[in-house]
């Protein structure tokens, strides 16, 4: 196993939040046990309506098995990732069964992960674009992985050791995004 000493942690949770990318380059290192259950830890304590917790993740390390994933997508990257988390929602479990909680209770329990790596050093990327592939990538992918037909793939998440450094995407202000007791009301801060 290549293990990279040169991980940059971070501790404090604004700092995560404001530095975390989009990460779409990794270098060639695995990533320890260690930290896995760590990343892995922080989805599993995600909140979820009525704790039913609908969220199941599969940690695909195998490079053909990356490969599927990726495929057909032009983002070739993401087999290039040191490992790729899919995200499934099982609405047996859901809340209700309503099919929303299904996706987005796991998409919470997902930005958890995505934090915790950011912590840890790793870099990650939600990857959606899947969603307009063919049904057969869909069923390919669910025998591969042995997935139950009835499961949704919520979301694939490509994490590794980054190598590269992306300036920030733009964000709307504050004023465009909150308002003060009703909407379109400016928010001031005194
Ligand atoms: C739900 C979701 C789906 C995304 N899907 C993709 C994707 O398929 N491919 C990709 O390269 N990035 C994807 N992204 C990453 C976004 O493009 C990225 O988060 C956004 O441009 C803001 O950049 P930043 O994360 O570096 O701040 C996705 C992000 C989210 C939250």
């Amino acid at each position: 196993m290549r293990k990279n000493p040169n991980l940059e942690v971070t501790e404090n949770f604004f700092e995560i939040v404001e530095k975390r990318r989009a990460i779409r380059k990794y270098k060639p290192y695995d990533i320890p046990d260690e930290d896995l259950k760590k990343i892995l830890e922080a989805a599993r304590l995600a909140p979820s309506a009525d704790n039913s917790q609908p969220w199941r993740f599969i940690i695909v390390k195998d490079q053909k098995t990356k490969e599927l994933l990726a495929k057909p997508s032009t983002q070739t990257f993401i087999a290039d990732a040191n490992a790729i988390v899919v995200v499934l929602g099982d609405p047996s479990v859901s809340c209700c069964s309503r099919a929303t909680w299904t996706t987005r209770d796991p998409m919470i329990a997902t930005e958890h992960l995505v934090l915790a790596a950011m912590a840890l050093g790793y870099g990650t990327c939600w990857i959606a674009n899947y969603e307009s592939r063919p049904q057969e990538w869909v069923h390919e992918v669910k025998k591969t992985l042995q997935i139950p037909e009835h499961m949704h793939i919520v979301v694939l998440v490509a994490i590794g050791v980054p190598d590269e450094k992306p300036s920030p995407r733009p964000r709307k202000s504050l004023q465009e995004i909150c308002f003060d007791g009703v909407y379109g009301s400016p928010l001031r801060f005194h």
